[in-house]
């Protein structure tokens, strides 16, 4: 028998925090590294973004990742991760014609991907998946607010609920997933003030991105919090390192010394 300590984060252990008051912190992670470095500091959640398509895979939205990308990225974060949670993203085109398609999908991703439970985009439009996804014992992260998947259909990157009628329609939202069986959802670009409204109007933990302090949970693109992404910081963003310059640095020291004979040195070499 496994004398293990791991403390494994489940769904339930989300609710918990929320129902303490407790809050709780989310990385996203597309590779194995990062992904046993996030989990050793405790992060509660790992999310396998399809934000992986512009950070990772150089696309220039999250609309061209497919499910096969995903389920690669998935695999190698999963391999590694003991007790955070892992989410995967169920991509653009995987689950919007119906709930026979995204139950399909999600199973793919727990199946080869190794997740634990998968997100999707949309309130209303999605409740249909996210209950036939959950009804199939599948915990169902949702994603509201301003979803990087409808960035076209939305105008591009624009803060949601500044009016009575899309913050209507993002209560609306926000209690159709959770009666659909969500057990988070993801509030993105959204006031503060909204982000904070809703966290009170729902039991299930709201997870911010650019949504301010009072969710229950926050949640990161892992490039952006670690200063790697070409970008710049975007207001929302806090950036922990700046790995962009050091890597710059190193690389540039590293190109010298190959090239004035200091790299290998004797002890590097047999
Ligand atoms: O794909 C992603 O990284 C996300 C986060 C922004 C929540 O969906």
């Amino acid at each position: 028998m496994s004398s293990d300590p791991v403390k494994k984060i489940r769904t339930s252990t989300l609710l918990a925090l929320k129902q303490q008051g407790a809050k709780f912190a989310c990385l996203t992670s597309y590779d194995a590294l990062t992904a046993s470095i996030f989990d050793e500091a405790h992060v509660e959640v790992i999310l396998v973004g399809d934000s992986a398509a512009d950070n990772s895979l150089g696309y220039d939205s999250t609309l061209p990742i497919t499910l096969d990308e995903m389920i690669s990225f998935t695999r190698a974060v999963s391999s590694q991760v003991r007790r955070s949670l892992v989410v995967a993203d169920l991509p653009f085109g995987t689950y919007e014609l119906g709930p026979e398609q995204a139950l399909a999908s999600a199973i793919r991703l727990m199946k080869e991907g190794g997740a634990e439970a998968v997100k999707l985009e949309g309130g209303l439009r999605s409740a249909s998946q996210i209950r036939a996804i959950t009804e199939a014992g599948i915990p169902v992260m949702a994603h509201l607010g301003f979803t990087p998947q409808s960035v076209n259909g939305l105008g591009g990157f624009k803060v949601q609920g500044r009016d009575a009628d899309s913050v209507e329609q993002l209560k609306k939202d926000a209690l159709a997933v959770q009666a659909a069986g969500a057990f988070a959802v993801v509030l993105e670009l959204v006031p503060a003030e909204v982000a904070a409204e809703l966290t009170e109007a729902i039991e299930i933990p709201t997870i911010g991105i650019g949504a301010g302090a009072s969710t229950d949970g926050q949640i990161l693109v892992w490039t952006d919090f670690a200063g790697l992404s070409s970008h710049g910081p975007r207001k929302f963003v806090k950036q922990y390192l700046d790995l962009r310059t050091q890597l710059l640095v190193a690389a540039k020291q590293y190109r010298l010394e190959v090239i004035d004979s200091s790299f290998p040195n004797e002890s590097q070499s047999f």
